[in-house]
């Protein structure tokens, strides 16, 4: 191989993902184990486990990506690995891997911070010029930040509490959408979608938008879990349903819980497009919204935030579901574009650390 290959690789939570990619951007390999069932039986991620599961698939990921890709570590010129933010011990494997590696093979790291790289990726599927908006959602996170190049990033706002993700996953479990065979292998967000779509009536539920009294881009969700349980106990009592049971209005409530959530996300985006404007932070003839994370996948969400971006003269991109999900290509390609500018190569590798959150 006379081009650059670039390994990434990510650990940050419960995926343990790895992808390679050459200097052109083109996916050579990818190989992803996900934690998920194992999370959904535990009603949540218990970090010693996730540790555990990484350290017993990160060697199987990596040799299955070299494998199919066809290539040895004599041929990657670099490693790329997620170094926060993330579970300590999550993110502590993963380095752990790439540091051997990187001695073992004699390559140098590229260090990579998680939402750095969701909010690039969607640069190897489309051609989107810096500067940027995006709007990152997942289970952990919630923010909006302009993208001005690949290491420059201006945070505008994130959630104070929770990210939505994690309200969908909560919310779900707490209204046993699991014991319904159709939802019992996917995640929360998935299943909230699902039923949602079949909501005859959501309009019976009323559901607060959270900060709207704050002229700023920060979010919250605890609010609007709180109210969405409150609605779920009181029908509860009103049926007098007990164990396993759901509610009957299960689709009404999950529906007015997206519309609720997706209208706190364009509002705060909407703040956004407005702040960028009256700082000239993104110029007229390059207004874009890369919207990323897992809960990018919903169609409901990208929908309505199409809405604004035509009224606002955006344009709006997201990476395919399998990349906005934490995955490692995305890994792999921010390595390979700070590797393209001679960005965070580092050769000392007792100079890189992992920082949890
Ligand atoms: O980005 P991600 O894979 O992991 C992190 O949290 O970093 O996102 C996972 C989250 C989960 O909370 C999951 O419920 C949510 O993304 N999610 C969705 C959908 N698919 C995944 N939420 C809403 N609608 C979906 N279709
Ligand atoms: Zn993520």
């Amino acid at each position: 191989y006379s081009e650059d290959l670039i390994l990434g690789l990510e650990t940050s939570c419960d995926d343990t993902g790895c992808a390679i990619v050459n200097n052109k951007g083109e996916l050579l390999s990818e190989s992803l184990h996900s934690q998920n069932l194992m999370h959904l039986r535990n009603g949540g991620i218990i970090p010693d486990i996730a540790r555990d599961l990484h350290s017993m698939f990160v060697e199987p990921v990596v040799t299955e990506t070299l494998r199919n890709a066809k290539v040895s570590m004599d041929s990657i010129v670099a490693i790329a690995v997620t170094v926060k933010p993330g579970l300590p011990l999550s993110l502590a494997v993963g380095m752990k891997y790439a540091k051997y590696l990187a001695r073992k093979y004699n390559k140098p790291i590229i260090p990579i911070h998680h939402m750095e790289a969701h909010a690039l990726a969607a640069r190897m599927q489309h051609n989107i010029t810096f500067p940027y908006l995006t709007l990152l959602i997942s289970g952990g996170h919630c923010l909006l930040a302009v993208v001005q190049d690949v290491t420059h990033f201006k945070l505008l706002g994130e959630s104070i509490d929770m990210g939505p993700g994690e309200m969908f996953d909560k919310v779900a479990r707490r209204m046993k959408l699991r014991n319904i065979p159709e939802y019992s292998k996917t995640c929360g967000g998935q299943a909230v979608e699902i039923a949602a779509s079949k909501a005859t009536n959501p309009q019976i539920f009323k559901l607060p938008l959270p900060l709207s009294d704050y002229k700023d881009c920060n979010f919250s969700f605890n609010g609007l879990k709180t109210s969405v349980l409150l609605h779920l106990h009181r029908k509860e009592r009103e049926h007098e349903i007990t164990a396993d049971k759901l509610i009957p209005e299960v689709n009404d409530l999950c529906a007015a819980m997206l519309m609720a959530t997706s209208r706190h996300l364009v509002h705060r985006t909407q703040r956004a497009m407005e702040f960028c404007q009256q700082n000239n932070l993104i110029p007229d003839n390059n207004k874009q919204l890369i919207v990323s994370g897992g809960v990018a996948c919903n169609n409901y969400i990208f929908s309505t935030l199409t809405l604004l971006c035509h009224e606002f003269n955006y344009n709006i991109y997201r990476p395919s579901p399998k990349l906005c999900t934490d995955n490692g290509v995305m890994i792999a390609w921010n390595g390979l574009e700070k590797w393209r500018k001679r960005l965070d190569i580092v050769n000392n590798l007792n100079t890189i650390d992992i920082e949890g959150t």
